[in-house]
């Protein structure tokens, strides 16, 4: 049985007090409305249906660079989250199968959770995702008659003996695509919100014979963000779980609430975070690597054995092969360090290959970047790069091949040479005493006047 999924993204996010539309604020470095799609990619969902309405083009946008396949369609006024799935409507024909309704602001829902509603479907037409509210506060009511899910009413619509129900609704719901739409026809706006709710189609079920039931998921699951201290909850959330898994995982955490990871990253066994480690979106880790104290690291890879930091920075294409050492104060950007090579002090790698076990010398610059173009620098294995060599690319050093400390190097490097590109050293005997001399007899007949 095929699934699709309808992400509701429209509306303003009004306490966000923001011009970014509420859904693209992130969580672990993704938008929360990312987070809503991952969701539907772990289940398979079929097609993956977002409905954009506050700042449509950037939510359309950031839902196209992180899945081409994702639709979008807008619902230009907010009259109700039954109206909103309705414009789904067009984005799903031809489909047919379950159609799971998610908000692009709830980021937390586990793909495990939608599978128990999808099995619950195997008996039932409308299966609602509900929890047990500790403050139930303005969530809709899930009344229930044994399993069977009679009725959701609105907290404004609300009688006060409905009001003491604690059983929620998260605004999860599945239903069959022929089904769900043929329900939503029939939902009207004769309420105290004048909005067309989605919720009415579990009423409007029953009446029609078909059974409606719900799934329980814990409260922290189906945590919504409306303002900046529940995107914070929801980070610290995020964090706990991300922490908890890696240890799990068999991950060494020194310290783990001082250790941030992104959405997406990934982390082999033994490997060992010391304190203060930042992992921005597309990292993955191999196992037994050391990530030393507060090295920030994004979009690279990091193979078995090697060590990163402390202060280190992984830029994007950042890409360590095997017991590779990247050492304290240096930035590696768009470059491929070979096996056994050492970046270990001060240094600056972009747009660059380095071949194995080479050995890049402290305070070595690729200058990538002519103020116009990025060009590259290509090193080859067990090079010698003396401290503070300049490499100024587009360049190629040689296997085998040394260069000078302070070398200024803008011509390619034949593999086995040595080169020295900087002024030749002058000696002059006894020179300094003299300079320095005279320096002195001059301050002491100042003070004398
Ligand atoms: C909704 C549910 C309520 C549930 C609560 C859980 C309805 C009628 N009520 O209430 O039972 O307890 O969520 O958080 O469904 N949206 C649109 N277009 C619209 C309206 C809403 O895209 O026209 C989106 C919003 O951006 C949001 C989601 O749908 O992501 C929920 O809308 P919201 O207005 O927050 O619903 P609630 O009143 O909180
Ligand atoms: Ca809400």
């Amino acid at each position: 049985m095929s699934v699709a999924c309808v992400i509701l993204a429209a509306g303003m996010g009004t306490r966000m007090n923001s011009d970014l539309p509420k859904v693209l604020h992130q969580v672990a470095g993704a938008p929360m409305v990312v987070h809503s799609i991952k969701a539907a990619t772990a289940i398979e969902a079929e097609r993956i249906v977002v409905v954009t309405g506050h700042g449509a083009a950037q939510v359309t946008k950031a839902v196209q660079d992180w899945n081409p396949d994702t639709a979008t369609v807008e619902q230009t006024e907010q009259l109700g989250t039954a109206h909103a799935v309705l414009q789904a409507r067009d984005a799903l024909a031809g489909f047919s199968g379950d159609v799971i309704v998610l908000y692009g602001d709830t980021p937390f829902i586990r793909p495990e959770t939608l599978e128990t509603m999808r099995a619950a479907r195997q008996s039932h037409a409308v299966v609602v995702l509900g929890f047990e509210a500790a403050d139930p506060d303005r969530y809709g009511r899930l009344k229930m008659a044994g399993d069977t899910l009679d009725s959701i009413v609105e907290f404004k619509d609300a009688t006060d003996a409905e009001k003491a129900i604690t059983f929620c609704n998260s605004g999860v719901l599945c239903a069959d695509a022929t089904t769900l739409f043929s329900l939503l026809d029939e939902v009207g706006n004769d309420n105290a919100s004048g909005e067309f709710y989605l919720t009415d189609i579990v009423a409007i079920a029953n009446e029609r014979g078909l059974s409606a039931t719900a799934v329980t998921c814990p409260e922290a699951e189906t945590m919504g963000v409306n303002d900046r201290a529940q995107l914070a909850a929801a980070e610290r959330i995020f964090q706990a779980n991300a922490r908890a898994e890696a240890m799990e995982n068999g991950v060494t955490l020194t310290a783990p609430e001082t250790v941030f990871f992104a959405h997406d990253t990934v982390i082999g066994r033994d490997t060992i975070i010391e304190p203060n480690v930042i992992f921005g979106p597309d990292v993955t880790i191999e196992s037994g690597t050391r990530i030393r104290a507060f090295s920030h690291l994004e979009g690279c890879h990091v193979s078995r054995g090697a060590t990163v930091g402390p202060f280190a920075r992984l830029r994007p294409g950042a890409e360590l092969a095997e017991d590779v050492h990247v050492g304290n104060f240096c930035e590696i950007k768009n470059a491929t360090i070979d096996e056994g090579a050492k970046v270990n002090h001060l240094s600056y790698i972009g747009d660059a290959s380095v071949g194995a076990r080479t050995n890049i010398g402290a305070g070595t610059i690729t200058c990538n970047y002519d103020g116009v173009f990025k060009h590259r620098t290509t090193i080859g294995r067990e090079a010698f790069i003396g401290s503070n060599t300049m490499l100024v690319a587009p360049v190629t050093v040689g296997d085998r091949a040394l260069t000078g400390s302070g070398s200024v190097i803008t011509q390619d490097i034949p593999a086995d040479a040595l080169s020295v590109a900087r002024a030749k050293q002058v000696n002059k005997p006894g020179l300094g005493k003299r300079l320095m001399d005279s320096l002195r007899a001059r301050k002491s007949a100042k003070k004398e006047q």
